[in-house]
């Protein structure tokens, strides 16, 4: 499991455990009402989103048979990610308290978990399209299967058969 998957996933387990404490503070307090919407970005963002990045980081390459188009990005979006949402509650918090600082740091978390968002769609995007060397491949591969007329592939031979059975032999049929 790469690191980036890892982070996210343990990131989006520590985030469920902040998402639902600051919950049950609410139910049990409910002039902390005014966190809602720093309990619900830590569960959201934090929980839901993260956990979906971890495990779409992990599967998508595996599901297309392409490597991840950029490691390197994925890695960035960790810490995007995780410092946006701190700064993002943060933010919250502090204009639930009236603080005019808490604007600013809300704009710039969600400034930041946007850009990783943006990140995390144009990393998978490229990852599903696959490198252009390997569509290039496949496209050559397909025009000379046509120029050739075998349409179809060869049946492996069995063993102990001297010959494969007729059926087995006919060209698939084209379409
Ligand atoms: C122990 C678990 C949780 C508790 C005790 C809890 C409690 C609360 C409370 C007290 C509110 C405020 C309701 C109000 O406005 O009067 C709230 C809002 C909210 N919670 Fe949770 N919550 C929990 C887990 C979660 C989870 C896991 C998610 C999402 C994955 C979530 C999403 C939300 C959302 C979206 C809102 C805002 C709803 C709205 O704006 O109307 N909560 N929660
Ligand atoms: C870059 C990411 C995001 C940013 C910067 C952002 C920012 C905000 C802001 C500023 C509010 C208004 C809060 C208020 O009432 O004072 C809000 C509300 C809300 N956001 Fe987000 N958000 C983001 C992502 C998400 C995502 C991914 C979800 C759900 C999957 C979500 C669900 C909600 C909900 C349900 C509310 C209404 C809360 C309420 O009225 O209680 N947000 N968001």
């Amino acid at each position: 499991m790469e690191w980036f998957v890892r982070t996210f996933v343990k990131a989006s387990l520590a985030w469920l455990a902040v998402g639902v404490t600051l919950g049950v503070a609410m139910a049990a307090h409910p002039p902390w009402v005014v966190y809602r919407p720093a309990h619900l970005h830590a569960n959201v963002l934090g929980f839901v989103a993260m956990m979906i990045f971890g495990v779409a980081y992990h599967v998508i390459p595996r599901f297309s048979g392409h490597p991840l188009h950029s490691p390197t990005l994925a890695r960035a979006h960790v810490w995007l990610a995780n410092a946006g949402l701190l700064a993002m509650v943060g933010g919250f918090a502090l204009v639930a308290q009236g603080r005019r600082a808490g604007t600013l740091l809300l704009a710039a978390g969600g400034l930041a978990s946007a850009l990783g968002a943006y990140a995390f769609a144009y990393n998978l995007w490229r990852t599903i399209d696959g490198p252009a060397r390997l569509r290039e491949a496949a496209r050559r591969a397909a025009a000379a299967r046509q120029a050739s007329g075998v349409t179809g592939r060869a049946p492996l031979p069995q063993a102990g058969a001297s010959a494969p059975p007729a059926a087995a032999s006919a060209p698939l049929p084209r379409g």
